[in-house]
């Protein structure tokens, strides 16, 4: 019989049962077993408890185990949630139940854990598995000196027995045979070593099935551990394995996501150094017992799905975990412990110490030794963007210049450096948390003139020496092993000249000071300006051919352990001095030095050290595409723009009072783009400052001060500006609109207090009413300011026809129209270059900010002809910086990006990809309330069931999407609108990794409510 079948001709028995036996009634719902029937039972009296129904062979000496080891914990443990035997009315642990007149099932009845299952929680975060490593850790404490003898029986899915499945590798097909027929001899060979590590009764079936986890759902913890029928005496290291086969499955790196997990444990229960020898190989054991069981059980049972559960997953897993390095996972899970990662570490350390090497036995034909420290880390400024770097003949001619001015002095570095340099896209992988970049660089760089010989500093014997072909790649290299008394070492020489050389094989032996080779060229080294990579190793893990010269940031602790300093053996100062600040230190200073309304964004701020296209980069090099920064225009640091400001900032930069062709160049630029009625400009320094001067303007051309502002519209952080932005002075802080500030309702049609889409007229009656006010008190209007999308509105687009109907209301009425074309401005709507485009009108001042310089501070206004002549009433309007060649330059460099990489063009297209797309992914998710904007300036709007705002889960999600590497950023008066406004290069293929980890993230527990 099925085990559905089961249930079902069970089920009318139980309550009867329930009642003779514990005088119990209530709802019963079954649940997943191997073997045994479970029931949930909830009384009506809303007590919870768990009806186990055993397999009716089961045997009495399990049973005793099973009450043994749960009042053993119970008792005797160390406060450890585990089930509770409830006895019967008649005092016994365990009932018999009669399903029919041949199958008898013993059965008993536990008390509840209140949680969720390990199944249910998404995502299972690095605190969670810490949190289930510590758990088991501790439940494997308190059953340190438990014993039973049951515990000692022959059992299939005990990690140490194994090996039996050796005898139905015939169920698989030859591929998946290879694979378990790789883990199981891995597995023999060291049985030996394996059988003797320590033992003891351990839980033995931690899956996610049987972990309790607290119901908090940004930070879930495991609270208790079920179901011991699969308790044994073995090793203890198989608990910890079958835990963290469980809970690596689906991870992209499984070996990474077990990381955290073996730390909990060795928190709470130390491992021992040969536990973890074995690990690796204990969870491919489990996982190859895993899918040997699911195939056996199908042909047995095809119908009861609890049997296959894991088959899928365990098979991925097998296939990804083949292809980890079993040595490397080795140190890795000795790092995570504690212990140096490589075992032999502490020895090298002890003989490098009492030992000291000078540069000149590595470069006989230098007569130098002072070395300069250089700085190729991602903040260095020297390297400017990669554009400059990528450039071999810039690149030398800047070592060169950094040798000439440092004739004395070797250029060295890079030891542990994160570095910029590696943007091959192999350097790239997806982690576990979105995209890394392979970027930390393992060995020092000696930058010396090409032909240099490089001379051994030990015996050695010759293990590489290989022409390592292609961009970036190390060219020339030799790898030499080394062996001392008591372990032995590798060193690596990177970037040798093929054509010249010592001419070495493998197996060639080598005396200290004898020549390896000599420095190569760019066109024999990977296309590098002359350098030695030189490297210092404890194992070569299983690579032939090359080693790695950069590695994860993430594995860093783990590499720099295999990979020891080589400055441990010349000890020069200068090479261990980092000339770059750590965040921990930014941050106190920032504390100390900066204004308190200066906030930073993110619960754990980033430390962003460059910029580079759509992405920002952290000072480890992590890579964080960035959907936040509108000012970035044209991308990060775009090489064109950056080259025209260099230039002009090296020739002149002075004020606009002198001729100059760059401010009518940008003028002409800007002309381009505008309606001919805006002819006239005026360039400053900020969005705030053009605003500002709007409202001169306004003053001036119409003899009032009476402005008509949205609601929660921002304008800049002056004076003037914050008296017309109600973002601010209806926000935290805010004192309330200033008595010539008079605020209408946000055009909202989504949330505001008109909806739907036939709304505009509405709010422009909401326009006429202040009017009639203005009026009524005898005053006149001066003008009305507005953004075409309302930005820290939340993205909102006006309603169809609001504009055209309120522009003429505001001109007739003697008032001038200002269009905020700060955010908006410069092609990013997509259909239109300008948002006030999108509404067919035409205003009387344009204000334009942030994306003009790409990131460099240049505004500008720009006016008609009337309002213009009416501003020159005699008085001079000079601004220091505004309008200054250098600004103009780069200004007029950001237009014609926009002109010839056609990037209004790129965010119509891949703006209304994106929102069709996010339009998609709402028919699925609910909270995902309205989709809005234009181009690339999009709006997410969240929202729950009812249409309320849920701004605890958007600022969840924001959290989420940067912890996956995607930087977005919240508005909305209510903080429920994620805003998308990435540079304008924003590709299709970034939009699909934005959707794709939004996507994620939606799924995960917390944003459900
Ligand atoms: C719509 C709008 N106008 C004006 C400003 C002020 O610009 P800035 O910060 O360059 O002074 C901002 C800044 O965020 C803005 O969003």
């Amino acid at each position: 019989m099925s085990q559905k079948e089961l249930f079902e001709t069970t089920y009318h028995w139980i309550y009867p049962f329930l009642k003779k036996f514990y005088d119990l009634s209530g709802t019963l719902t079954p649940l997943a077993g191997e073997i045994d029937l479970n029931f949930k039972i909830e009384t009506n009296q809303g007590e919870v408890f768990l009806l186990k129904l055993y397999d009716p062979n089961t045997d009495l000496d399990f049973l005793d185990f099973q009450e043994a080891i749960l009042k053993y914990l119970n008792v005797e443990s160390h406060k450890l949630p585990v089930p509770e035997i409830i006895l019967n009315k008649e005092g016994h642990s365990t009932s018999v139940f009669k399903e029919d007149e041949f199958n008898i099932r013993k059965t008993r009845l536990l008390s509840w854990l209140d949680g969720r299952l390990y199944n249910d929680v998404n995502p299972q975060k690095e605190n969670l598995r810490y949190s289930l490593g510590l758990f088991c850790g501790l439940l494997s404490n308190s059953l340190d000196n438990f014993d039973h003898p049951y515990a000692h029986r022959e059992y299939p899915w005990d990690i140490a027995q194994g090996l039996w499945t050796q005898d139905h590798l015939d169920l698989f097909n030859s591929e998946e045979r290879n694979i378990l027929d790789y883990f199981l001899n891995q597995f023999s060979s060291i049985k030996q070593q394996y059988d003797l590590l320590r033992k003891a009764v351990v839980h033995n079936d931690a899956n996610d099935y049987n972990c309790i986890v607290s119901e908090d759902l940004v930070d879930p913890q495991v609270v208790a551990l079920i179901d011991f029928g699969d308790a044994i005496y073995t090793q203890v290291i198989n608990d910890v394995a079958i835990a963290c086969t469980y809970a690596i499955m689906g991870f992209e790196d499984p070996l990474e996501a077990a990381i955290p997990l073996l730390k909990g444990y060795h928190a709470s229960y130390p491992l021992q150094e040969d536990e973890l020898e074995v690990l690796y190989h204990c969870i491919a054991i489990r996982l190859v017992i895993s899918v040997t069981k699911a195939r056996i059980n199908k042909l047995s049972d095809p119908d009861n799905p609890y049997l296959q559960i894991s088959e899928r997953p365990a098979w991925e897993l097998l296939r990804k975990w083949i292809r980890i390095n079993s040595e490397y996972a080795k140190y890795a899970f000795r790092d995570a412990c504690g212990f140096s990662a490589h075992p032999e570490r502490e020895r090298f350390d002890q003989w490098a110490n009492q030992r000291s090497f000078s540069l000149t036995a590595l470069f006989p034909t230098l007569t130098k030794q002072e070395v300069y420290s250089l700085d190729l880390s991602v903040s260095s400024p020297w390297l400017g963007p990669a554009s400059e770097f990528n450039n071999l003949d810039w690149f030398a001619y800047q070592i060169g210049q950094f040798q000439k001015e440092n004739p004395t002095k070797i250029l060295a570095g890079g030891y542990l450096e994160p570095r910029p340099l590696y943007t091959e896209s192999s350097y790239d992988k997806i982690g576990n948390n979105g995209l890394e970049s392979r970027c930390v660089h393992l060995g020092v760089d000696f930058w010396i003139p090409k032909k240099t010989p490089v001379h051994t500093l030990f015996d050695g014997e010759v293990v590489i020496a290989e022409n390592d072909v292609g961009n970036k790649k190390y060219g020339g290299l030799v790898v030499l092993l080394h062996n001392e008394e008591s372990f032995s070492f590798y060193s690596l020489y990177g970037h040798l000249s093929i054509s010249q050389g010592a001419n070495l094989k493998i197996g060639d032996r080598l005396n200290k000071g004898d020549l390896i080779g000599y420095i190569g060229d760019s066109d024999e080294n990977g296309n590098w300006v002359p350098h030695l990579h030189f490297q210092l190793m404890l194992t070569l893990l299983d690579f032939k051919t090359d080693f790695p010269g950069v590695g994860y940031y993430s594995q860093k602790s783990i590499w720099e352990s295999m990979c020891p300093n080589p400055n441990a053996l010349f000890k020069i100062r200068e090479l261990d001095q980092s000339q770059v600040p750590n965040k921990e230190d930014i941050l106190k200073k920032r504390q100390a030095y900066l204004g308190k309304g200066m906030s930073l964004q993110y619960r754990e701020p980033l430390h962003i050290v460059r910029g580079f296209g759509v992405y920002l980069i952290d000072q480890n090099g992590r890579k964080y595409l960035d959907t936040v920064n509108n000012v970035a225009h044209v991308g990060h640091e775009h090489p064109g723009v950056v080259q025209v400001g260099q230039r002009q900032m090296g020739v002149l930069n002075t004020n606009s009072r002198y001729i100059h062709p760059n401010i009518t160049a940008l003028a002409d630029e800007l002309m381009k783009t505008l309606p001919k009625e805006l002819s006239v400009f005026h360039f400053v320094n900020s969005g705030s400052e053009a605003n500002e001067l709007a409202l001169r303007m306004v003053k001036a051309a119409t003899g009032s001060e009476e402005m008509f502002v949205s609601e929660v519209g921002y304008h800049g952080n002056t004076n003037g500006c914050i008296a017309i932005s109600s973002y601010k002075f209806d926000g935290a802080g805010g004192k309330g609109a200033p008595e010539n500030t008079h605020v209408f309702p946000m055009p909202d049609a989504f949330r505001g207090k008109y909806r739907g889409e036939k709304t505009a007229s509405n709010y422009c009656d909401e326009i006429q009413l202040l009017l009639d006010n203005l009026h009524a008190n005898g005053k006149k209007l001066g003008g009305f300011i507005i953004e075409p999308i309302l930005s820290c509105g939340g993205q909102v687009e006006l309603p169809v026809g609001f504009l055209e109907n309120v522009y003429p209301l505001i001109k007739n009425s003697g008032g001038l129209c200002i269009s905020d074309e700060v955010q908006t401005g410069c092609g990013r709507m997509g259909k239109t270059f300008w948002g006030f485009e999108l509404h067919g009108v035409i205003p009387d001042i344009v204000t334009i900010g942030k994306p003009l310089g790409n990131g460099h501070p240049v505004a500008a206004v720009v006016c008609t002809e009337e309002v213009a002549k009416k501003f020159a009433n005699g008085m001079e309007f000079f601004n220091t910086f505004g309008g200054n060649p250098v600004s103009c330059a780069i200004a007029a460099k950001v237009l014609q990006v926009v002109r010839e990489e056609k990037l209004q063009q790129n965010a119509h297209e891949v703006g209304n990809y994106l929102k069709t797309e996010l339009k998609l992914l709402a028919e699925k998710y609910s909270i995902l309330g309205s989709i809005r904007g234009q181009g690339l300036f999009l709006g997410v709007e969240l929202i729950d069931s009812d249409g309320n705002p849920t701004a605890t889960q958007t600022s969840y999600l924001v959290d989420r999407m940067k912890d996956y590497g995607i930087l977005t950023s919240i508005d909305g008066p209510d903080h429920n609108v994620i805003k998308i406004k990435p540079p304008l290069i924003f590709s299709k293929s970034n939009a699909q990794f934005l959707l794709q980890t939004l996507r994620r993230v939606l799924d995960e527990n917390a944003m459900h409510f």
